[in-house]
């Protein structure tokens, strides 16, 4: 079985503190791994716009010594109708491993059907997995660690960040708190299966309604835009309902002190986040921009071993 990232709970807790481990190593020493020299192809396809994720993916597989592919998926047979079983199907035969941003979580899965190299996840409407190995590893750079730590996410508890902030952080043995307004609540499934994960690594997870409460005395202040892609003609009136879950001084001055705020970008400047805390002293979002990078180079070369180590594999 090729082993896929295609959701957060994807990796074990001891698989994604390994993952978590070799991006700090790749960090410290950047050009010393080069899993994918050859060059061994990546595919990196997009349904969604995208700059970090597209540039971390197309300069991390270059640093590993491999030939990134980045594809506008309007400039292929997607849109035509092209089954993403087929498209897999062939892509495996050219390349080591696919990345895929795009819209239902069932395009994910049906691509990692056809697939017989690692899908990994750059994005769908109910994850951002990548994402969360880069706010983990700032959090292991600045809290001095996951386990125990807490994290209070405020916005749009419905969207993938909330879900990703649920699944990674129990697997990583975090207090995950999120809050959002009526009608933006996380899917029960992902709440569940995050609190299972939880009750075997020692951390928590807890929806709520109050901005206040989710940020109290935590360690780790987390938001999101409040308009997803795809979002954006919903015709719901998000600014009225999401107002009181802005992160602004007021509601920061609630978590710890040295509290440090993640946002994954690109801001809504003004609305979820103002200016003063994103460029704030205890903002560290460009870090976490930045941990894009090393922890999807280590993510791809941790994949590929496990692939080499599968029966079968024509790299093993
Ligand atoms: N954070 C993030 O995924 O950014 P992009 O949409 O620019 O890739
Ligand atoms: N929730 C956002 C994340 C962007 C990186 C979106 O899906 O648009």
């Amino acid at each position: 079985m090729t082993r896929h990232f295609l959701r957060d709970d994807d990796l074990s807790p001891a698989e994604q503190s390994a993952v978590l481990d070799l991006a700090a190593r790749m960090k410290a020493d950047r050009f010393a791994l080069r899993p994918l020299a050859g060059p061994r192809a990546v595919a990196v396809l997009f349904d969604k716009p995208s700059l970090r994720t597209r540039l971390s993916f197309d300069v991390g597989i270059a640093e590993l010594g491999g030939h990134p592919i980045v594809v506008d998926t309007q400039l292929t047979h997607f849109g035509r109708g092209e089954s993403l079983v087929d498209a897999a199907r062939v892509l495996s035969r050219y390349v080591s491993a696919i990345v895929l941003r795009t819209f239902g979580d069932d395009r994910m899965t049906e691509l990692a059907e056809g697939a017989g190299v690692p899908v990994v996840n750059g994005l769908t409407d109910g994850f951002h997995p990548c994402q969360l190995l880069a706010d983990l590893l700032t959090i292991r750079e600045h809290c001095g660690g996951t386990a125990g730590r807490s994290l209070g996410y405020v916005g749009d508890a419905a969207n993938n960040m909330a879900h990703s902030y649920l699944l990674a952080g129990a697997t990583a043995g975090m207090h995950v708190r999120v809050a959002g307004p009526a009608g933006h609540d996380p899917s029960p499934a992902v709440v569940e299966r995050a609190a299972e994960i939880a009750a075997g690594t020692g951390g928590s997870v807890r929806v709520l309604r109050d901005p206040v409460e989710a940020v109290a005395g935590v360690d780790v202040v987390a938001t999101d835009t409040w308009t997803s892609m795809g979002q954006e003609d919903d015709g719901r009136d998000r600014l009225t309902a999401f107002q009181p879950y802005q992160v602004n001084k007021t509601l920061l001055a609630g978590a710890r002190p040295d509290a440090v705020v993640l946002h994954c970008l690109p801001a809504h400047r003004g609305e979820e986040i103002t200016d003063e805390v994103l460029d704030g002293p205890q903002s560290v979002v460009f870090d976490q921009a930045e941990n894009r990078l090393h922890a999807q180079k280590a993510l791809l070369g941790w994949l590929l071993d496990q692939h080499a180590a599968e029966p079968g594999s024509p790299t093993g």
